[in-house]
């Protein structure tokens, strides 16, 4: 028996779409209702939807042998876990943006940043040997720079659409982001065919769709 947390919202339709490409009986997933747990009808898994850093959680302690999270939560987390497959859907990327006028890589002086990531903010402005101030924010993030509150963002662009509609644009990318399976480090000794038997299922239905 495979328990698998996958998570809601953006990732959950194409986590669901590929499982059913991959043969797997999601039935339930797909008629939900209000419920949070769910048997596949012919495998011996059990699913269930949670937010994408409660996935990780799941999955450090063991709960669900297996997750489904998007690599912008793995890049802030902490937890303990093997990160085994990059899936390549829920594809979107890790931006610097602001209103046209503030380009911070070029001004001088104190500058503040306004992100819901802010281990990969710090990162990426180390890297680039500029101290920055991280204020943490955690939603409608494109909101700061407009009202003042920062000199610009590090956010998750994924159509563009959002900053367009608020006059903001983008200084650089910070990383490109996609959907990972990580599995708990016991589970992966201790249930290692089920858990291959499934990663090839999944390898094989990427496989075909790319065809
Ligand atoms: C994310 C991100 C942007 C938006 C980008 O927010 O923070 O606001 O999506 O998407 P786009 O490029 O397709 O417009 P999310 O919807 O996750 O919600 P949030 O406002 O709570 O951060």
């Amino acid at each position: 028996m495979l328990a698998m947390a996958l998570t809601k919202g953006r990732l959950e339709k194409q986590s669901v779409k590929l499982l059913e490409q991959s043969g797997y009986g999601i039935e339930a997933l797909k008629n939900k209702g209000r419920a949070l747990v769910f048997p596949d009808s012919k495998k011996d898994i059990s699913y269930f939807l949670v937010k994408a850093n409660d996935c990780v959680t799941y999955v450090e302690h063991g709960v669900a042998d297996i997750g489904v999270v998007g690599k912008d939560t793995l890049l802030e987390s902490n937890a303990q876990f093997y990160e085994v497959m990059d899936l390549g859907i829920g594809k979107c990327r890790f931006i610097l943006a602001s209103l046209p006028e503030k380009n911070v890589l070029k001004k001088q002086g104190h500058i503040k940043i306004g992100t819901k990531y802010p281990a990969v903010t710090k990162r990426y402005f180390k890297q680039k040997g500029l101290d920055v101030e991280i204020i943490k924010i955690d939603g409608s993030v494109e909101l700061a720079p407009i009202l003042g509150l920062c000199d610009a963002v590090v956010d998750i662009m994924e159509t563009g659409t959002t900053l367009k509609e608020n006059g903001l644009v983008v200084f650089d990318t910070v990383c490109e982001i996609s959907a990972r399976i990580i599995v708990n480090k016991a589970s992966f000794r201790l249930k290692r065919n089920e858990i291959q038997a499934l990663l090839n299922d999944l390898k094989q239905a990427l496989k075909e769709v790319e065809l």
